[in-house]
């Protein structure tokens, strides 16, 4: 690995533990203004103080991230694509390697879609970027996608597809947590970040965390399960114990209570 190369993956999956919590806000790059993040700044700002990086579009970083933001970005570089088309998995490139150099960004993340009719292109798309993110420095962090089609999450489809990535060249592979994830880790040679997926209670999602985190993931990039619970901050302030404290999903839920705003009480 280069030294900038290592050094950029340094700047977000931190030293002291080897971990990372990164902050995940670019779903509008194909759902367009979803649930609480209609306005980007308003949901990214408060939270970026707690989160090792953000990753999100550079649509998104020019135009709502203050450039005087001291956080590490990983940008988005795969897309094409839209809810309402054809086909989700027909992902290209949107963002070269030397916009992302320009924007300063730590690492650049796109998808791959095994299984899927666009398997081939988006394996090669993720070959391309690994080439030129050696050649130029930038890590590269493969998010293997689960297509609608597959629906299944289960320990075999997601080694097979975080495998895949780890021999094409990703330096960090992001995937769905599922039962008997400690395979899913021991068969994939590159450190695996784990995606929240689809907003669940919270207590559950700091479960989902700390399973992640003991089944041997680096991290999580954490999106819906943050910016759509009702007290974000406290989410992240718990997610954030459980990943760099290793603490259990108990104390990480004292974290929450402890941060989240007082329950209104229920009208007689
Ligand atoms: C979409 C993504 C999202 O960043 C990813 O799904 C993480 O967000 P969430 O925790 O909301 O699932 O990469 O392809």
């Amino acid at each position: 690995m280069s030294w900038g190369l290592q050094n950029r993956l340094s700047r977000f999956v931190r030293p002291r533990t080897g971990h990372t919590v990164m902050l995940a806000v670019d779903h509008g790059y194909f759902l367009g203004p979803t649930s609480r993040l209609e306005k980007p700044k308003e949901t990214i700002m408060p939270l970026v103080p707690y989160a090792d990086t953000v990753m999100l579009t550079r649509g998104v970083l020019r135009k709502c991230i203050d450039a005087a933001t001291d956080v590490p970005v990983v940008l988005r570089v795969s897309g094409g694509t839209s809810i309402v088309g054809p086909d989700l998995s027909n992902e290209g490139l949107i963002t070269t390697v030397d916009d992302a150099l320009r924007l300063n960004a730590c690492g650049v993340a796109l998808s791959i879609f095994v299984g899927t009719s666009h398997e081939h292109q988006t394996l090669l798309n993720l070959a391309k970027l690994v080439d030129e993110g050696e050649e130029k420095g930038m890590p590269v962090v493969a998010v293997t996608a689960v297509g609608k089609e597959l629906g299944k999450r289960d320990a075999r489809y997601l080694s097979l597809c975080c495998r895949i990535a780890a021999e094409i060249g990703a330096h960090i592979v992001k995937t769905y947590y599922c039962d008997d994830f400690e395979k899913v880790v021991e068969s994939c040679p590159s450190p695996i970040v784990v995606a929240g997926g689809p907003k669940i209670p919270e207590k559950k999602a700091l479960e989902l965390t700390a399973d992640s985190m003991q089944a041997g993931a680096i991290g999580v990039d954490m999106g819906r399960n943050i910016w759509q619970s009702d007290n974000p901050i406290a989410m992240i302030k718990a997610v954030r114990a459980i990943v760099h404290n290793d603490v259990n999903t108990k104390e990480a839920w004292g974290v929450y209570e402890e941060n989240a705003k007082p329950r209104r009480k229920k009208r007689k």
